[in-house]
């Protein structure tokens, strides 16, 4: 299978991409809106992974070519950017049966934290649906992940991903794909239209994390 990782020059697309390529045998692309750039980025994370003696390829591309020959599509884009971004890609008629995965989450910040503020249309993950071309499938994943630890190699992984999706077996897909991550559990939380209640979670584990000492990339666990 083919992943891209739009944006995966960033923070949680480069988590992405070094554990999909330590964990699994998907051929991992990532993407920039510079193709130079997601070049350079595959490069540094090749180097990583051979650090920690993993040989594997990972590919970089512009964002456009990324998605086009993949088999699923995570958008680790900024979350006021991430459906301009889909629009773009369904103009030029590169979506069109590709499995496309949102982990973005609307917050603002302030002295006291990271508040939730979503698009008018209820979550970001809405959003992408909504500007994505009809009948395309579209699912949230991996929202409520911390970039930093996931990018680690040397950290072991032990927490859940909520996945919203309206059709149960896109659901079951990305929740598949998601449980190939060592220490990831992904746990299904049903429709697009809960997607709001799974990404309100992230500024909450990040101000944990801020208010509470060793609870640094602290992730969550259902029990
Ligand atoms: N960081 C986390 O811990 C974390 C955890 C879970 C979910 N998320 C979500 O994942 C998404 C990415 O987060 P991040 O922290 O990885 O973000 P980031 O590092 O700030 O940005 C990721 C990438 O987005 C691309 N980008 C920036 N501006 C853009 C624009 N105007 N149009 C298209 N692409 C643009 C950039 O890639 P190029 O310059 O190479 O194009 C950048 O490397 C966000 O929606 C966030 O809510 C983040």
């Amino acid at each position: 299978m083919e992943l891209a990782i739009l944006g995966g020059t960033g923070d949680i697309g480069e988590g992405l991409a070094v554990r999909y390529a330590a964990d699994t045998d998907h051929r991992v692309v990532i993407g920039s809106r510079k193709a130079e750039k997601a070049v350079d980025r595959a490069g540094d994370y090749e180097e990583r992974l051979a650090d920690h003696g993993i040989d594997r390829d990972i590919e970089g591309a512009a964002n456009a070519d990324a998605a086009a020959g993949a088999d699923v599509v995570v958008l680790a884009i900024p979350p006021h950017h991430v459906a301009d971004t889909v629009a773009d890609l369904a103009e030029e008629g590169v979506l069109d049966d590709q499995l496309v995965v949102s982990p973005a989450v609307g917050m603002q910040g302030d002295a006291d934290g990271l508040h939730y503020r979503p698009p008018k249309v209820g979550s970001v993950t809405e959003l992408v649906a909504e500007r994505a071309p009809d009948g395309l499938a579209v699912a949230g994943a991996f929202h409520n992940l911390a970039a930093d630890r996931l990018a680690n190699l040397d950290a072991d992984l032990d927490v859940d991903t909520l996945v919203v999706a309206d059709d149960e077996s896109v659901r079951q897909q990305v929740i598949d794909l998601a449980n190939e991550l060592d220490g990831i559990r992904a746990l299904a939380a049903g429709p697009l239209s809960n997607a709001a209640e799974v990404e309100s979670v992230t500024p909450l584990v990040i101000n944990v994390a801020r208010y509470n000492e060793d609870m640094h990339d602290v992730g969550v666990t259902f029990h």
